[in-house]
């Protein structure tokens, strides 16, 4: 071998062997030391072995103030390629705590923006490992420039390929904007966080003593404000879920999900489905259970579970294939649609809509919840966005009352006239302007006033009203239900009506984009 090429094969080593040891030694044991994998363990655990091709290794910063002319190491803080996730290409970028804190560097942001670019043009996922001090401070405003590059590609690619963000440690400050733009943010417990300003500003500025898990943890993200979808106990478990995760997702929008053989029979009948939904319009029941026994091996991937539990989201397959759940949860509010409920599921049916997954409802909702708080909070513009993304949705949508739909909620959750494609409904189901006792109060105040037995009188005319409207009976006479079915019926039902969608075709008016009330 020349000198020549022997020296270049040999830095080539070195330099090589530099972007592997990160920040050394002992930066990466104290990564450990707080229960954090490395960015390159990261990336090993979750794309399948051997599949992994990592671009710009070589990559450093710039800068030169501050000393860090002495201080370049190759690929500069974070780790990006592509490799497959149970065989299905994605392209991924794992920052590196053990460098310079994660920090974002105008050429750490331009690897980042590299992947995106192309994930984009391939038509496939990104999926983001954050785990980052923030805007790398010698750099100034190159950083931030190189953000705001970020956040572009991030609108840019939102509705053309799915983008999931994992927190696995900090992220503050308007770094944050990132994962918020992407469809899903997954957090680990005692080691992520997420806020705009940190404990100490807060209290400086508001008096509030908070620490930083309080302020900006996973379960405060999942469970209160609904920044992120998922919490993890460990960052294992967050990259498995979100494996299953892609499980259900096509690769891009124009896309089909991908299809996952069962063994569970698609003509399955479910006997306790008959029994499990109580005629009393007032005892509550799991919705969840309802799903779980109508989709596939009754695997349901609940999404935002612990954020307004009122309502659940997530993936499922009916006959192999992806479809997105939502439904009322009558154990939770009674099943009522608030603000938060209307913000998660909105937010879900787009997302669906967007990349071709099918919609299945199930409605058993008394109504939007009242209250000042509702109302100051803006419930009318909240609950708006639920009847926006519905009505804007061109996918298949698949509609079954379990029970109540009453008012305006009726409406909202996929009814016929939004064009909800297939709308059943089982025997218990009441379709009405709302439940039996608000109606006989409104419309014969007087009659119950003047009564001799007000009591009876009342009871009376509340039985009168059950019998003709707190049934499905109505609403399929005007053809608004397609089949008032036996709940047993249910999964061969709605496998059947997906394949017969299967092709549909629908368009909404061009336009450049609606312009959802937010
Ligand atoms: C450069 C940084 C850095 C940063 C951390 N480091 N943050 N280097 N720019 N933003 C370096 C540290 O100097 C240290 O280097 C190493 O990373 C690890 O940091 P530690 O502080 O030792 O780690 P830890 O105790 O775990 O604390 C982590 C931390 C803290 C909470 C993230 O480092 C921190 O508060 N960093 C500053 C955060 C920040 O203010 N960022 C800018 C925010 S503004 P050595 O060599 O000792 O290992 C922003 C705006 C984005 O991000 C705007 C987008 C629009």
């Amino acid at each position: 071998m020349s000198d020549r090429k022997q020296a270049v094969l040999e830095r080539l080593e070195h330099l090589n062997a530099q972007a592997k040891a990160g920040g050394g030694q002992s930066r990466v044991d104290r990564q450990h030391a707080k229960g954090k994998l490395t960015a390159r363990e990261r990336i090993d655990a979750f794309i399948d072995a051997g599949t992994f091709v990592e671009l710009d290794r070589l990559v450093t910063h710039r800068c030169n103030d501050f000393g860090m002319d002495e201080q370049r190491i190759a690929g500069d803080g974070v780790v990006t390629g592509y490799g497959e996730v149970d065989g299905q290409r994605v392209f991924i970028f794992a920052q590196d705590f053990t460098v310079f804190g994660g920090s974002l560097s105008e050429s750490f942001a331009g690897k980042i923006c590299k992947v995106m670019d192309m994930a984009v043009k391939a038509g496939l996922p990104v999926i983001g490992l954050n785990d980052s001090g923030g805007a790398r401070i010698q750099e100034g405003v190159a950083s931030l420039a190189g953000y705001a590059e970020i956040f572009y590609r991030n609108v840019a690619a939102s509705g053309v390929v799915p983008q999931i963000s994992l927190v696995m440690g900090p992220c503050a400050g308007g770094a944050v904007y990132s994962p918020a733009i992407t469809d899903f943010v997954i957090m680990v417990r005692k080691s992520s966080f997420m806020f705009i300003t940190g404990p100490e500003v807060v209290q400086t500025v508001t008096q509030e003593e908070v620490t930083q898990e309080e302020l900006g943890g996973a379960d405060t993200h999942a469970g209160t404000s609904g920044v992120a979808h998922f919490a993890c106990d460990d960052e294992q478990q967050a990259l498995a879920l979100t494996r299953e995760l892609l499980s259900y997702l096509p690769p891009n929008n124009l896309d089909a999900p991908p299809i996952v053989p069962t063994q569970d029979a698609f003509d399955r009948r479910d006997t306790a489905l008959a029994e499990l939904v109580p005629y009393d319009p007032m005892k509550p029941y799991d919705m969840r259970e309802v799903i779980s026994r109508i989709v596939d091996d009754g695997r349901f991937l609940e999404v935002h579970a612990h954020f307004a539990k009122n309502i659940l989201c997530g993936f499922a397959r009916l006959g192999g294939r992806s479809v997105g759940i939502i439904g009322n949860q009558p154990a939770v509010l009674a099943g009522c649609l608030d603000i938060d409920a209307s913000v998660k599921a909105a937010r879900f049916v787009r997302f669906c809509d967007a990349f071709n997954i099918p919609l299945v409802t199930f409605v058993d909702v008394p109504g939007f919840l009242p209250g000042t708080a509702q109302e100051y909070g803006g419930i009318i513009r909240h609950g708006a966005k639920l009847l926006f993304a519905y009505a804007e949705a061109t996918v298949p949508k698949l509609t079954v009352i379990t029970r109540k739909a009453y008012g305006g909620a009726y409406d909202v959750m996929s009814s016929k006239h939004i064009r909800g494609d297939l709308n059943f409904a089982w025997p218990s189901a009441e379709i009405a302007v709302m439940g039996p006792q608000g109606a006989v109060k409104i419309i014969h105040r007087k009659v119950i006033g003047a009564a001799q037995d007000p009591a009876a009188t009342e009871k009376a005319l509340i039985d009168e009203y059950t019998d003709l409207f707190a049934n499905p009976f109505k609403a399929a006479e005007l053809g608004y239900i397609d089949e008032v079915m036996d709940p047993m019926d249910t999964r061969p039902r709605l496998i059947s009506a997906l394949q017969l969608l299967q092709g549909k075709r629908d368009r909404l008016p061009a336009k450049k984009h609606g312009n959802i009330p937010l």
